[in-house]
């Protein structure tokens, strides 16, 4: 069965064979200096396509020094973004008004103030309306609950939700997870990811090491 188009603008199609054109892959949408994306992976928005890259990261420029990094089949829901070090104003003053932003080929900005890189691994699903905060690292299969706010490293397979997130439960036992995380399905041809996706439904550690 085909399922997965890698140089699709837009995945997702409708049972009338029409394309949804809310749901964006994001590789093929979004071509930023400081962003790098991996294959399959998308998120769903009613802007146009050309404001991917925007809606999902708002303060990230060409010419920010910290970068996003996503993995392979994340899954993005509407309303999620990211905030980036390149948000801050400078808190260390009297006034966090950004007056260097308003001739920043004189003043250079703000080189100084510190800036992390976010990564989001692979096959990790932000629910609703989620918001990751700079320089958090969320760990593969990890699921971030619909409204969260990110804040610190999410493990991976956990879910994790609320503001702060934090840990709801755990998807699977930790020998489950080591073993997700050596097999690393995601990195397997998309061939093979087609051909036996319904094991990839399930969860059921001895048909995946069949495969592994
Ligand atoms: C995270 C999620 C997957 C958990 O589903 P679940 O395992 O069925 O969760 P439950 O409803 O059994 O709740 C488990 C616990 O998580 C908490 N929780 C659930 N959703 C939460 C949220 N969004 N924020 C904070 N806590 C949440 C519950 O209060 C409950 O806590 P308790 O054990 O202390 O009572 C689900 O709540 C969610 O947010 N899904 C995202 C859906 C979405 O946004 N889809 C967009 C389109 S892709």
């Amino acid at each position: 069965m085909h399922l997965l188009n890698p140089d699709a603008v837009h995945p997702i199609m409708l049972p009338d064979g029409s394309v949804f054109t809310e749901t964006v892959q994001l590789k093929n949408a979004i071509d930023h200096p400081c962003m790098e994306i991996g294959a399959f992976s998308y998120f769903t928005h009613s802007g146009k396509v050309e404001e991917t890259a925007s809606i999902l990261a708002p303060y990230l420029y060409p010419f920010s020094r910290d970068t996003i990094k996503i993995g392979k089949f994340v899954q993005i829901a509407r309303g999620s973004f990211f905030i980036t070090s390149s948000a801050n104003h400078p808190m260390a003053g009297f006034s966090t008004y950004p007056f260097r932003s308003f001739n920043l080929a004189e003043t250079g900005g703000y080189p100084d103030l510190p800036f992390k890189d976010t990564i989001i691994g692979n096959d990790v699903w932000l629910g609703h309306n989620v918001t990751v905060m700079p320089g958090v690292t969320i760990g593969d299969g990890a699921i971030i609950a619909a409204g969260s706010v990110v804040t610190r490293d999410i493990a991976p397979y956990a879910i994790a939700g609320g503001n702060p997130a934090g840990v709801i439960r755990m998807r699977f036992e930790p020998n489950i997870v080591s073993r997700l995380l050596e097999i690393a399905w995601w990195n397997w041809p998309a061939e093979e990811i087609e051909q036996h996706f319904e094991i990839l439904e399930r969860a059921d550690l001895s048909e995946l090491e069949q495969l592994a």
